[in-house]
């Protein structure tokens, strides 16, 4: 049975009398296959498995993106139920924040680069609620998609730097058919977007100089924010009218 629970303090009680191994997966919701791809390895290597739903008001740096993030909880709520997820957890915004945001977890370092510079205080709202949310969930293992690669890099070592005892699991980003990186935005793409977007993971895994893939990439009609390398990594993001999308490969 799934529970629902949207009650810290009711969460609290709960978990003070669960002693079996924990996993948890964090999202804002809109669910899709990259989502319960995370779902399905926490539950196949855990006991338990928490799934959290929080739109998290304090990591959109853009009100629209805020206002027009996709809700769809009844859905999100009947996949859990099928996934056989344990509990859903969907704290409200005065239970998570009772000091109301006034103490924050800040990166001082990469989080000023990449999506960080295209988006200030991101990563700051992010790093803040998953330690809430690690803190109120306290599970053995965290699944984090590599999607979001900067910030699975910020969460893996945020986790180290105060000494939690939650091992964080990266898991790969799950595609479309046609190469498309999953994401809840992919929603709001028009199918003129869309068809532009499709050719966003191509050009960005093409054998060419950075520059030149920024090129190709206006030439198709993106406004590109960023396109970069990082250790073993290409990361980029680009938009589509409102629409922003991230990605990233291996090189
Ligand atoms: P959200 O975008 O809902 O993503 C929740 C988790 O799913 C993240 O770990 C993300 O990397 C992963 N994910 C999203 N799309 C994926 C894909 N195509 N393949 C694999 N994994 C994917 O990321 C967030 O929410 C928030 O920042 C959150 C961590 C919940 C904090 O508010």
């Amino acid at each position: 049975m799934t529970r629902l629970v949207t009650s810290v303090i009711k969460w609290r009680a709960i978990r003070a009398n669960l002693n079996s191994r924990i996993g948890f997966v964090a999202t804002m919701g809109n669910l899709h296959s990259g989502h319960q791809s995370l779902l399905i390895r926490s539950i196949n290597e855990n006991k338990i498995t928490v799934l959290s739903i929080f739109i998290n008001p304090t990591q959109f740096d853009d009100k629209n993106d805020l206002a027009s993030y996709p809700k769809t909880f009844e859905q999100d709520f009947i996949l859990a139920e099928k996934l056989k997820v344990n509990y859903v957890l969907v704290p409200k915004y005065a239970d998570l924040y009772p000091d109301n945001y006034k103490y924050r977890v800040i990166e001082t370092d990469f989080s000023r680069c990449m999506e960080g510079a295209h988006r200030p205080k991101h990563f700051d709202g992010v790093l803040t609620v998953v330690m809430k949310l690690l803190m109120l969930v306290k599970p053995d293992r965290a699944y984090f998609g590599e999607k979001d690669f900067q910030q699975l890099q910020f969460i893996t070592k945020m986790v180290k730097a105060f000494f939690l005892d939650t091992k964080i699991i990266p898991c790969p980003t799950i595609r479309d058919k046609n190469g498309l990186a999953l994401s809840s935005r992919n929603s709001r793409l028009t199918q003129q977007q869309y068809k532009t977007a499709k050719r966003f993971p191509e050009l960005l895994a093409m054998n060419a100089s950075l520059s030149a893939i920024t090129q190709k990439l206006k030439n198709q009609g993106f406004f590109v924010d960023y396109v970069e390398e990082y250790n073993d990594r290409r990361l980029a993001a680009v938009r589509l009218g409102k629409i922003r999308l991230i990605d990233n490969i291996t090189i």
